[in-house]
């Protein structure tokens, strides 16, 4: 997933993650673009609860953790 690339990169993103994938959180709260997001598998129904409250929601949003 997007947020084992970023926990192996250690790519510095304080906060990124912080249920290590286990969509308790939203801290891995992604804007993808359109392209980007219509190329994705649709989100899953748990995904879409914890997105609804990631801040800044739009409609290409995404969780990093979710998206492999
Ligand atoms: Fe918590 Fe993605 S890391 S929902």
């Amino acid at each position: 997933s997007l947020l084992d690339v970023v926990v192996n990169k250690e790519v510095d993103l304080d906060g990124f993650g912080a249920c290590e994938g286990t969509l308790t959180c939203s801290t891995c709260h992604v804007i993808l673009s359109k392209e980007v997001y219509a190329s994705l598998a649709r989100p899953t129904d748990e995904e879409l609860d914890m997105l609804d409250l990631a801040f800044d929601l739009t409609d290409t949003s995404r969780l990093g953790c979710q998206i492999t």
